[in-house]
C-alpha cells in the first residue's frame, strides 16, 4: 500500500477503505508518514468528506493507536461523560458523585488540559488535600467500593488522534464533521466505558456557532458510538452565556457544592440533572427517562448526592468540610467589580470573550508549562434576559495579579451588550440526539 495512492483515491472523490485506513493511522503514528502527506490527505477528507463506514474506521483506527482501557473488574454498567467544552461548565463535579449516588459506577479519567479554566483534576485540586494519583489497583477498587473515582490522565490513550490534531490544527483542517467525531470519539471509546453520554454545546462559547451544526455533529458522534456498539446519547446545549455564574476552579467548586445543596443556579442544575438522568437510564437503573429523571432529582433534594461528594472527597485524601464551610478553598488577594455602564437588558454575552478574562486572571493555561491560579476568576452577576441598572456589577473579578483587572474589566465590557427592549431567555437544552 501507498500513501500516495490513498492521497489520490480520497483527492479524486472516493471512499477509502479500512485497510487504508488502518494504513495511514498506524503508518503515521509510527513516523513512516511525513507531516505533508498527512496534511494532503486532511484536506482532501476536508473537501471530498468521508462517510459514516469510513468516519467510524477512522475512529476506531485512532482508538486502537494506544492503550484502550479495560474497565471489566469494574462492577456494573460504566456510562462516560464528555462535553465539547464550554465556558464555567461545571456539570462533572456535579454529575459524577449524583449519579453515583444512584448506584451508576463513574470511572473517570480526567484531563487538566488547556482552556480557560483548568479540566476537572484541577478544580478537584483546589480542595485541599485531594489527589489524582491513585494506582489503577486503587481506581477500580475506589470504584468498586465507593462508585466514584477520578484519575488524571496516565494512559496512553488514541495517541494517533493527539498527532493528527495538532496536524489539523496548524493546516486548517479541524472543523470537519468527521474528523472532529472520530477524534472525540476514539478518546472517549479509549476510556473504556460501555455507554457515552455526549454534551454537545452550542453557541458563542462553543465550537458549534448554530443549532444545525450542533446536531450534525452530535449525529456524526451518535453514529460512530453506535457502530462500535456503545450506547450513545447527545444533549445539545446552549453556551450562548456562561453555564452558571462561577468561572475558575476554586470557584466552580465552590458552585458545584451549593449546587449539591440545592441551592445552585437554576441552568446548571438543569443541565446537571438532565445529564445525570440519561447517565442512570443507560446504566439501566431506571426503566424509563421519567424514573431516571425522579432518582436523580430525589438524589440531589435529600443531599445523598452530596453525602457520596463527601465520601469521594475523602476517600482521594481530601478535607470533606470544605462542602460545608466554602472559606477552606483558595482565596484570591484581590477582587473588583466590573459595573454596568447604562440601565438596560442583557442582549447578549460573548461567552468565548469572558473566559478569556478569566484566563487573563489566572484561571487557566495559556501553554502546557503555565501555572493555574486555583483562585482566580470570574463570578458573573447577570444572565441573558436579565435587567441591570447603570452602577450595578455585571460580575465579580478575582485574581492574585492585582495589574490584570483593568485587562479583563475591558474584555468583559466589550463582552456584554445591552437593549433597551426586554430580551427572551435562551432556552438550555436545545435537542437530544440518540
Ligand atoms: N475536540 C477534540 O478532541 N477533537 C476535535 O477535533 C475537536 C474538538
Ligand atoms: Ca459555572
Amino acid at each position: 500500500m501507498r500513501i500516495y495512492d490513498i492521497i489520490l483515491k480520497k483527492r479524486n472523490g472516493f471512499a477509502l477503505t479500512k485497510d487504508e485506513i488502518n494504513y495511514f493511522v498506524h503508518e503515521y503514528t509510527k513516523g513512516n508518514i511525513p507531516d505533508y502527506q498527512a496534511a494532503s490527505l486532511l484536506m482532501a477528507i476536508y473537501f471530498q468528506t468521508m462517510n459514516k463506514e469510513e468516519t467510524a474506521n477512522l475512529t476506531e483506527a485512532m482508538m486502537n493507536s494506544g492503550d484502550v482501557l479495560d474497565l471489566s473488574r469494574i462492577h456494573g454498567i460504566k456510562v462516560d461523560k464528555h462535553s465539547t467544552g464550554g465556558v464555567g461548565d461545571t456539570t462533572t463535579l456535579i454529575v459524577a458523585p449524583l449519579v453515583a449516588s444512584c448506584n451508576v459506577p463513574v470511572a473517570k479519567m480526567s484531563g487538566r488540559g488547556l482552556g480557560h479554566t483548568g479540566g476537572t483534576i484541577d478544580k478537584l485540586e483546589s480542595i485541599k488535600g485531594f489527589h489524582v494519583e491513585l494506582t489503577n489497583e486503587q481506581f477500580i477498587e475506589n470504584v468498586n467500593q465507593h462508585k466514584i473515582a477520578v484519575i488524571g490522565q496516565s494512559a496512553n490513550l488514541a495517541p494517533a488522534d493527539k498527532k493528527l490534531y495538532a496536524l489539523r490544527d496548524v493546516t486548517a483542517t479541524v472543523d470537519n464533521l468527521s474528523l472532529i467525531a472520530s477524534s472525540i470519539m476514539s478518546k472517549k471509546l479509549a476510556a473504556g466505558s460501555n455507554a457515552i453520554i455526549l454534551d454537545v454545546k452550542v453557541g458563542s462559547g462553543a465550537f458549534m456557532k448554530d443549532l444545525d451544526s450542533g446536531i450534525a455533529l452530535a449525529q456524526e458522534m451518535v453514529d460512530i458510538g453506535h457502530h462500535m456498539g456503545r450506547e450513545t446519547v447527545a444533549i445539545l446545549t446552549s453556551m450562548e452565556q456562561p453555564l452558571g455564574y462561577a468561572i475558575g476552579n476554586s470557584l466552580e467548586i465552590e458552585e458545584a457544592i451549593q449546587t449539591l445543596h440545592g441551592n445552585g443556579p437554576e441552568d446548571l442544575t438543569e443541565l446537571s440533572t438532565t445529564i445525570a438522568s440519561y447517565m442512570v437510564l443507560l446504566a439501566k437503573e431506571a426503566v424509563d427517562i421519567d424514573a431516571a429523571r425522579e432518582r436523580v432529582m430525589k438524589q440531589l433534594q435529600s443531599g445523598e448526592a452530596l453525602n457520596k461528594f463527601r465520601e469521594f472527597i475523602e476517600a482521594q485524601g481530601g478535607d470533606p468540610s470544605v462542602t460545608i464551610d466554602a472559606s477552606l478553598l483558595p482565596k484570591a488577594a484581590y477582587t473588583m467589580e466590573v459595573l454596568a455602564p447604562e440601565d438596560g437588558f442583557i442582549q447578549s454575552i460573548k461567552t468565548d470573550d469572558i473566559g478569556v478574562a478569566a484566563l487573563v486572571l489566572g484561571a487557566g493555561r495559556e501553554n502546557k508549562d503555565s501555572q493555574i491560579d486555583l483562585a482566580a476568576g470570574i463570578i458573573m452577576k447577570r444572565k441573558v434576559g436579565d435587567h441591570i441598572l447603570k452602577g450595578e456589577p455585571y460580575a465579580t473579578l478575582y485574581t492574585n495579579k492585582k495589574d490584570m483587572m483593568k485587562k479583563a474589566q475591558d474584555i468583559i465590557l466589550n463582552a456584554i451588550s445591552l437593549t433597551n427592549v426586554p430580551v427572551e431567555k435562551p432556552k438550555l437544552i436545545k435537542a437530544i440526539v440518540m
